[in-house]
C-alpha cells in the first residue's frame, strides 16, 4: 500500500488513521501509517503531554495533528477581542433556557445522575471549537515535529496555513463537496480529505463512491485522500482506483485495544449494523454521523426544540455527555462513527488491523482482472 503521497512522507502504507487516542496515533505510525492525533478535547497542556507521549513513542516517524477551527464561527470576528474564559462566558448566555431544560428532562427520563458538585465546572465546553481556543493547540503543536497538520472544518486561518507551510508541514483539510475542495485548494491546503457520507463525524451528504473521483478530477494534481467506511483492504484497494493517494480512516480505530472507552459503547459497537449509524446535529449542531441512540431520536423528534448551531449544541451537551458516559443509561451513550460499524466486531490490537489491512488489500487487488 504505497503512492507517492506516503513515499513522500516516509510512510511504509498509504494509510492515514484519525484518533483522539496518543496511544493509537503513535501505534498507527509505528506500524506504518501515519496517525494523527485529533486535538479537540485536549487544553493546550494536555496536548503537549499527549505530543511529547507521541515523540517518545515513534522514533521520528511521521504523525500528524488535526484541529477544528471553523472557517465561520460565532467567535471568529471576535477573535482576539476575546480570552477563552470571557467567549465562553458570552457564548453560554446565548443557550436559550429551552434547551437547557430539555436536555435535564432527557436526563432525568434515564436516570442520569448529577456530576459531583465539585467537578461541574471541570466540564469541557468549549474545547477547540473556535479560533479562540483552537490557537493554543496549534501553537503547541507546531513546537513538536508534526509531519501533517489537519482541520477538520475547511482551511485553517491564511496565517496558520503560512505558518505550517514556513514549516515545511503540509496542510490537509476535509471536504464532504467537490466545489468545497476546489476553495481549499485556493486557500493553500495541499491534501485534500475527500469524505463521503459514510464517514463518522462530521460528513456531507454525497457518497465517497461519487465524491473521491470527482474531487481528484477537480483538484489534479493536488494528493486526495479517501475517507469514509474504510475499514477492509479491500476499501483501501477502492480507493486507489478511484484515483486517492491513500486512506484517510477513523471509526475502525475506537475497537481496537489501545482505544479506551466505556465497555458498554465497544457493546454497542459490536451489535450495531451499518443501519445504526444517524447523520444528527444533536451532538455538535452540524450533521455528523454517530450511533442512533435514545438521545439522538430525542433531538430528531420534530416536537422537541431543534439542535442549537455550532459551537453552542456541544456546550449545550458537554456536561450531560460526560454524566451519559458514567451512568448506566447505555440507551444514551454513542460516538461519532461512520456506517463502517457494521464491520466492526471484534476488538483488535491497533497492528493487527493493520496488517489485516495490508493483507486484505492484496488480496482485493488479485481480484481484479487484467
Ligand atoms: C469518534 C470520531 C471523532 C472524530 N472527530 C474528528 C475531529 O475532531 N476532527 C476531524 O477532522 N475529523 C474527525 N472525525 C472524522 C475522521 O477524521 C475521519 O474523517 C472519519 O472517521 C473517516 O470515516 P470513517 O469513520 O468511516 O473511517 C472523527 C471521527 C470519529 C469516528
Amino acid at each position: 500500500m504505497k503512492t507517492p503521497l506516503s513515499d513522500s512522507f516516509g510512510m511504509e502504507h498509504c494509510l492515514f488513521a484519525f484518533s483522539y487516542m496518543p496511544e493509537v496515533v503513535a501505534e498507527v505510525t509505528k506500524a506504518g501509517g501515519m496517525g494523527v492525533l485529533g486535538a479537540l478535547r485536549f487544553t493546550a497542556d494536555e496536548l503537549e503531554d499527549a505530543l511529547n507521549f507521541i515523540d517518545g513513542e515513534v522514533d521520528g516517524k511521521p504523525y500528524g495533528v488535526d484541529i477544528v477551527m471553523p472557517a465561520s464561527s460565532v467567535s471568529k470576528d471576535k477573535a482576539g477581542e476575546f480570552k477563552a474564559d470571557e467567549l465562553l462566558g458570552t457564548l453560554k448566555q446565548m443557550i436559550p433556557e429551552d434547551h437547557r431544560a430539555f436536555v435535564d428532562k432527557i436526563l432525568s427520563e434515564h436516570g442520569v445522575a448529577p456530576l459531583p458538585e465539585d467537578e461541574e465546572s471541570a466540564s469541557r465546553e468549549l474545547l477547540g471549537w473556535t479560533d479562540t481556543t483552537a490557537r493554543p493547540q496549534i501553537e503547541v503543536a507546531f513546537k513538536h515535529p508534526i509531519r501533517l497538520l489537519a482541520n477538520a472544518l475547511g482551511p485553517p486561518p491564511q496565517d496558520v496555513v503560512d505558518e505550517a507551510h514556513s514549516r515545511s508541514i503540509p496542510v490537509a483539510a476535509l471536504v464532504g463537496r467537490t466545489d468545497q475542495a476546489i476553495k481549499q485548494r485556493e486557500r493553500g491546503v495541499d491534501i485534500i480529505v475527500a469524505q463521503g457520507t459514510e464517514a463518522g463525524g462530521h460528513t456531507g451528504d454525497v457518497a465517497g463512491m461519487v465524491l473521491t473521483p470527482e474531487v481528484v478530477e477537480a483538484v489534479a494534481p493536488a494528493p486526495v485522500l479517501m475517507a469514509g467506511g474504510i475499514g477492509r483492504g479491500s476499501q483501501v484497494a477502492a480507493a486507489l482506483t478511484l484515483g486517492a493517494q491513500g486512506a484517510w480512516t477513523g471509526s475502525v480505530w475506537l475497537d481496537t485495544v489501545e482505544h479506551a472507552q466505556p465497555e458498554g459503547l465497544t457493546e454497542k459497537i459490536h451489535a450495531a449494523t451499518s443501519s445504526d449509524t444517524v447523520r444528527s446535529r444533536a451532538l455538535t449542531g452540524k450533521p455528523a454521523r454517530q450511533l442512533r441512540t435514545a438521545w439522538t431520536e430525542a433531538w430528531e423528534d420534530p416536537s422537541n426544540p431543534d439542535p442549537l448551531g455550532m459551537p453552542l449544541q456541544y456546550m449545550l451537551n458537554a456536561q450531560a455527555q460526560e454524566r451519559i458516559r458514567r451512568s448506566n443509561a447505555t440507551e444514551l451513550i454513542g460516538t461519532p462513527i461512520g456506517q463502517i460499524v457494521g464491520s466492526m466486531n471484534e476488538t483488535k490490537t491497533v497492528r493487527e488491523v493493520v496488517e489485516r489491512l495490508v493483507a486484505e488489500y492484496e488480496q482485493a487487488l488479485g481480484r481484479i482482472p487484467r
